[in-house]
């Protein structure tokens, strides 16, 4: 058995004599001279192979001329040198089995194209679709240079919490969790009641894995956690997700430099794995979602990040000509709209720094003005945004100050006080959204279609 990409990619020296694969068919032709062609894929690629079975198979009549699409089968037979255009093998079957039926009156993935929005409806069925298929390669290749690149550059994957006590974003709305028991429930049993706390306290789902990264920074200098974060932002936006997939290094010793340095490291080599091990996916990415997007990927892999910081970014923002829905001064945090407008300015990824403190989180590392903090925003053209970092404040006494600015019990994150406390040292993070990523790599404009089964609110099928 070899898969449908080893097939459709094997060199005509090395094809071996027989071979079996299996897969899911994606249409059926017959032709006069006594053939069926029938489309297979198995997922592993982009594109399918092409079986030929001719009229003498056993079951020609009554299974191979019923063929329909998403029917599945294993086929085996000679791998061949094909004649036709856009395919460089064949499959010659001596067998085609049936394995498993397909109803065509009620199958939805039927040869019409369908909108995207229409195939959140399959969230099952549409992976057998070309650009699904090719946007969970290009995620599951992402994912995987993720892991290589940290492993490479020295830093321990790290599984922090899902169930947290802590809140590291300060940003309101969380998922809090509790134990129902449904009879109880009817019984007029109150969950959220403080003495009904499973875990002594109120407890949520992590927004990030941050602040217990820091505690593993402080001791295995490099560390990075990758894993689902949980927002419950009422936000109905083309990129934000209740659930999404984050991953966050955090390094001892560490300033904003090195922190911005990593973070252009690890995109560029992120890019690079995609355009060379995805070429497939990309060239259709390319081709059908967003017109040049191969070239622009190569162009930032090829050229250093641009780097403003906040200051200069609400200068042009309010000298410039753009008309605005919302309105830009120093001090507040920045749209969507104004990211779009500076990365298009720069033609390319932009990091942001130093935004003032007042709109960001209290661990983030005050600088030497008072009203800035060494923070660094990665945005990029089309979907803003997609990593957001800081150098953390690693003063005892200004973490303080800031926790009480903030209106946090001190009490309540001593263990994050502590690292302050014993044998402090600077350290800088930040956290890239996956799903941001994917959607930046592959051109997909709404985050719904690059997370297998999205979470965005009032909307959870299965
Ligand atoms: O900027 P954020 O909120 O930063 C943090 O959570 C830090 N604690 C990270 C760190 O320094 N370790 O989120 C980081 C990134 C964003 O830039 C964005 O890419 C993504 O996470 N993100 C979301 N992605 C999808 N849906 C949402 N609701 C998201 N919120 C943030
Ligand atoms: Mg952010």
């Amino acid at each position: 058995w070899i898969t449908i990409d080893a097939a459709r990619h094997a060199e005509a020296a090395t094809l071996p004599k027989s071979i079996e694969i299996r897969g899911w068919v994606r249409t059926r032709r017959d032709s006069k001279g006594g053939f069926s062609f029938i489309e297979v894929n198995d997922g592993t690629c982009l594109g399918n192979l092409q079986v030929v079975a001719p009229a003498e198979l056993s079951n020609y009549a009554d299974e191979i001329q019923k063929l329909t699409a998403g029917c599945s089968v294993v086929a085996t037979g000679e791998l061949k040198e094909s004649p036709a255009k856009g395919q460089a093998t064949e499959l010659h079957a001596d067998a085609v089995r049936v394995i498993g039926w397909c109803d065509g009156e009620t199958y939805p993935l039927q040869k019409k194209r369908h909108s995207f929005e229409k195939l959140r409806e399959w969230a099952h069925l549409r992976p057998r679709t070309n650009t699904l298929g090719a946007v969970m390669r290009v995620r599951n290749r992402i994912s995987q240079s993720i892991h290589r690149f940290y492993d490479e550059e020295g830093f321990y994957y790290l599984h922090t919490p899902i169930i947290t006590a802590s809140d590291c974003e300060g940003a309101g709305e969380m998922f809090r969790v509790t134990t129902v028991d449904l009879d109880k429930l009817a019984a007029g049993d109150k969950p959220l009641d403080p003495s009904r706390d499973f875990f002594g306290k109120p407890t949520h789902l992590t927004v990030s894995g941050q602040l217990e990264g820091e505690t593993y920074a402080s001791a295995l200098s490099r560390v990075y956690t990758f894993g689902p974060t949980f927002r419950a932002e009422n936000s109905n936006t083309s990129r934000h997700l209740a659930e999404f997939w984050m991953v966050e290094p955090e390094a001892a010793f560490f300033d904003l430099n090195d922190n911005m340095a990593l973070a252009e490291r690890f995109l560029k080599r992120v890019f690079t794995d995609c355009l060379n091990e995805c070429s497939e996916d990309m060239a259709f990415f390319d081709s059908m979602i967003e017109k040049g997007k191969i070239a622009q990927i190569q162009a930032v892999i090829d050229k250093p990040f641009e780097h403003m910081t906040y200051t200069d970014a609400v200068e042009k923002l309010t000298t410039c000509d753009e008309k605005f829905e919302y309105p830009v001064q120093w001090g507040t945090d920045l749209q969507a709209e104004h990211e779009k407008y500076l990365t298009g300015l720069v033609g390319g990824p932009l990091i942001l720094t130093d935004y003032p403190s007042s709109i960001k989180p209290f661990y983030m590392r005050v600088s030497d003005d008072g009203k800035t903090v060494a923070a660094m925003d990665v945005l990029v053209p089309g979907v803003g945004e997609i990593i957001g970092g800081s150098q953390r404040e690693e003063r005892l006494d200004v973490l303080s100050s800031r926790m009480q600015e903030a209106g946090l019990d001190e009490k309540e994150y001593w263990w994050y006080v502590d690292l302050r406390r014993y044998g402090t040292v600077p350290h800088a993070g930040f956290g890239l959204g996956l799903e941001r990523a994917v959607q930046y790599v592959t051109g997909m404009t709404n985050i719904r279609d690059v997370i297998p089964f999205p979470r965005t609110p009032g909307s959870a099928e299965f």
